[in-house]
């Protein structure tokens, strides 16, 4: 196959957007020389030529370098985060007050969608320093996250043990053998084009009947905004997703429903979510 060719749909009919470009905190692990391309037959945008050299660096990089350096410490968000103690207790119940107040941004977003789609079982994939999976608890979901990198895995179960599981999905699975609800906080935008259909396929075996894929990412259909160069420029921008692509992958895993959902909180995102039927087969928009 073409190294350029659409690594979802396998046709050679794209056009390149622009060229990616490294920071300096991923010169150690992977050298920069792709570029995002846009599926002028699936509207899948992609990062090629992605060598397996590169993808072997961009692993590294997640597993030891990414989350952990961002913050001055840390542990002390991650006991932040979690909260032990009684007044960590106080202080997560104030959160999720506030998150329920605020309404906006993603966290809440995503909990409106899952309270609405009656769910209990959820797993976070790329769950980072966990507060999505601790928001999830304390609004009473059965949540449990995943998460590459390790020195955050370790740190949160020092705090926390039996809800943070180390690895990259979809080897890593989380400890249930199936959830309710998936969901993807800003990480598809991360995954090589290559392994999505493997996500999708792992994704529809993991959910219950009736169960929920939600995707939350940067929508593709902005790609032409120029506020949006900087985000499609970055290294670790290997898939960009949109209205059109999901719907094609909801029919193709036999999804019984999609439904994209602009985000309010965040500019230029959106909620993309997939349900699963046991019963009948129809796809709408
Ligand atoms: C931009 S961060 C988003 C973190 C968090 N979900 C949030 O909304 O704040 C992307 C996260 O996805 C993780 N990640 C990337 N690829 C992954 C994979 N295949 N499986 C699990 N996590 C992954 C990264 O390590 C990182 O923590
Ligand atoms: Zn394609």
């Amino acid at each position: 196959m073409n190294i350029l060719a659409c690594p979802d749909c396998k046709t050679n009919n794209s056009k390149l957007l622009t060229k990616n470009t490294s920071w300096s905190e991923t010169e150690l692990f992977f050298t920069v020389n792709y570029g995002l391309r846009i599926c002028n037959s699936c509207e899948l945008l992609y990062a090629a030529p992605l060598e397996p050299q590169t993808l072997k660096g961009i692993e590294a990089y997640l597993t030891q370098s990414y989350n952990t350096h961002r913050v001055d410490d840390y542990c002390e968000t991650i006991n932040r985060i979690w909260g032990a103690g009684l007044k960590g207790l106080l202080r997560r119940r104030l959160r999720i007050y506030k998150t329920w107040l605020s309404r906006e941004g993603r966290i809440p977003e995503t909990l409106r969608i899952l309270k609405s789609q009656n769910c209990q079982t959820v797993l976070d994939v790329g769950c980072s320093f966990g507060d999505f999976v601790v928001s999830a608890i304390d609004a009473g979901f059965d949540a449990y996250g995943i998460e590459p990198n390790v020195k955050l895995v370790d740190a949160i179960s020092r705090v926390h043990q039996g809800r943070v599981f180390h690895g990259l999905f979809p080897s890593q699975i989380g400890p249930l053998p199936a959830y309710d609800a998936i969901v993807f906080l800003g990480v598809f935008y991360s995954l090589p084009p290559s392994v999505l259909r493997p996500v999708f396929d792992s994704c529809f075996r993991l959910l219950t009947a009736g169960g929920r894929l939600i995707v939350f990412d940067y929508d593709s259909a902005n790609r032409s905004n120029l506020e949006c160069l900087p985000t499609m420029q970055g290294p670790l921008t290997l898939s960009l997703i949109g209205a059109e692509f999901m719907r094609r992958v909801a029919a193709d895993f036999r999804f019984a429903r999609y439904e994209k959902i602009v985000s309010k909180g965040h500019p230029f995102y959106c909620y993309h979510v997939l349900e699963k039927s046991a019963a009948n087969f129809t796809v709408s928009s």
